[in-house]
């Protein structure tokens, strides 16, 4: 049979890189396929190439036996490929149907767009694949969830029958993967193929008929999935074998470094998005949020960062309070930052990595003295930086833009951690990071947390949540709904906490576990 896919010989160099280094790849017809690999090592680039938005130096694509070229993502949906992106691309003031049909408007004659033909059109996608959407919702409505869900019957409302999701899964809860999981076996059973990637291996495991490891550009190999463990994935991935995350004593003190008390932050309808939230960290202490995005756990970040104006309520940093401080004076006052969107909010994309690396600390040494920018000192640091958090990149000169998505991460969290916060506010810390570089930032953040500094941690990982928490409250609807001791709880249980299943049975007197 012939395969859906077929990449031969496929190269592609950056300066510095050859990202893709004559990789080969075969993706049989209606299997889903996922792709492994570290952080760098040419996933993202290679679906770029098959999607048509950048090109290959070298080798050939077939898709359905026929060879081709393209010069577009245009071309490529015209084969029937369709590709949802890793940080999600929907217009969030648009409805459902208006980005659904964005740039493939099907017109009444006269060239007006024919909204009545698109919103049945959308309605027969959806209905004939088990992924419903209501046309006319705003999508800054939505859950991530059904963010995810628009993303994808975008693509096959175009027709596409190769679907490629790079990372789809690093927003979601438990439940929402388990639903994107039925929705795909759905799209497989109806004829789909799928590509796949997700630093996750257990997921990779449940969800992949067949797995392509691929290290530094070059593919290792393809393997069935029912054949391999995580821990052989991740050793094909790294080559040798990966550092296990230590467990580790509490370190605790009595000294507050964090005290949020009665913080309230409207949002622009005039509700509460955060509704009198008090909370405090301890040095030495991990302190997890567990949320489903939306529940204003970003608005309580911001509202900290100094970013987010607060109606109610005050914080104080080491006993000072900053309640009406400037942002700047928070950051040089102790608190360190890993933003939600790193490309939006915590790094330059088209500033080099040694500017980067000084982003939020610019005034002070080593990237200043005085009144100048210290560029020797800003370079060194950065070096430093690369090293210790091992940032693959040709050298410090390149733009952030140029690393991948899991570098440009684990730069971020270089530049916070090398500033020794006492508080260090960190969202999603390793969201897109592999599992290798994963647990080092795991081991990172508790040899911080032995010297004394506070966390608050935000993370769709839950796993990742249970194993760095000393403690873990539940923000829900704005409000912290309940306190949790990651010791006695489970990913499943701290899911359902948060869609709110656990407190509805809890109110009618269930034991609210696996709901
Ligand atoms: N536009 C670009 N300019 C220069 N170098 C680039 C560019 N895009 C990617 N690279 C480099 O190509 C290599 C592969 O990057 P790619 O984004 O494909 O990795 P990835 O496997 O998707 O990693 P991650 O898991 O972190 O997303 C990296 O070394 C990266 O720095
Ligand atoms: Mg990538």
């Amino acid at each position: 049979m012939t395969a859906a896919i077929e990449l031969e010989g496929i190269t592609k160099r950056f300066p510095g890189v050859v990202a893709n280094d004559n990789v080969n790849l075969r993706v049989e017809r209606g299997e889903i396929h996922a792709i492994c690999g570290e952080n760098g090592a040419g996933k993202s680039t290679l679906m770029k190439i098959l999607y048509g938005m950048q090109p290959a130096d070298e080798g050939t694509m077939k898709i359905n036996g026929e060879v081709v070229h393209f010069s577009s993502p245009t071309d490529a949906i015209e084969a029937g490929i369709g590709m949802v992106h890793q940080h999600f691309m929907l217009a969030e003031q648009m409805t459902v149907l208006e980005n659904v049909i964005l740039g493939s408007e099907p017109t009444k004659r006269g060239g007006l767009i024919d909204f009545g033909a698109a919103a049945q059109h959308l309605r027969e996608v959806g209905e004939s694949y088990g992924l419903t959407v209501n046309p006319d919702d705003l999508v800054e409505t939505l859950e991530v969830g059904e963010k995810q869900r628009v993303e994808i019957i975008k693509v096959l409302f175009r027709g596409a029958d190769i679907l490629i999701l790079d990372e789809p899964t690093a927003v979601l809860v438990p439940q929402e993967v388990e639903e994107l999981f039925r929705n795909l076996r759905e799209l497989q059973a109806g004829g789909a193929t799928i590509i796949f990637i997700d630093h996750k291996l257990q997921e990779v495991l449940e969800i992949s008929d067949r797995i392509t490891v691929i290290r530094r550009g070059k593919t290792i190999t393809t393997v069935d999935a029912d054949t391999v463990t995580a821990a052989d994935l991740a050793e094909l991935m790294v080559g040798s074998e990966l550092p296990s995350p230590e467990t580790s004593e509490s370190t605790v003190t009595d000294e507050i470094a964090l005290e949020v008390r009665g913080v309230t932050v409207v949002d622009e309808d005039g509700r509460p998005a955060v509704d009198d939230v008090s909370l405090t960290v301890h040095r030495g202490e991990v302190l997890g949020i567990a949320g489903i995005e939306g529940n204003g756990q970003t608005e309580l970040i911001d509202a900290i960062i100094g970013t987010e104006p607060m109606t109610a309520g005050h914080i104080m940093l080491m006993g000072e309070n900053i309640t009406s401080a400037s942002v700047r004076h928070r950051r040089d006052a102790g608190i360190g930052f890993v933003p939600q969107d790193r490309q939006s909010e915590g790094l330059l994309l088209d500033a080099p990595l040694w500017e980067n690396a000084a982003l939020g600390h610019q005034t002070r040494r080593p990237f200043s003295k005085g009144w100048w920018i210290d560029r020797a000192g800003s370079r060194e640091r950065t070096e430093h930086i690369r090293g210790e958090f091992d940032v693959r990149t040709p050298s410090v000169d390149v733009t952030a833009r140029a690393l991948s998505g899991g570098n440009q991460q684990k730069l971020i969290i270089g530049r916070e951690l090398t500033a020794e916060p006492i508080v260090f506010v960190a969202a999603h810390p390793t969201r897109g990071i592999d599992v290798g570089a994963q647990a080092e930032v795991w081991n990172d953040i508790r040899e911080a947390r032995a010297n004394g500094l506070a966390t608050l941690l935000i993370s769709a990982d839950l796993d990742e949540l249970i194993g760095l928490s000393d403690r873990i409250v539940v923000m829900f609807h704005g409000r912290l709904v309940a306190e949790l001791d990651p010791a006695e709880i489970t990913p499943r249980t701290l899911g359902s906490y948060m869609t709110g299943a656990a407190l509805e049975h809890a109110a009618t007197g269930d034991s609210g576990d696996d709901a």
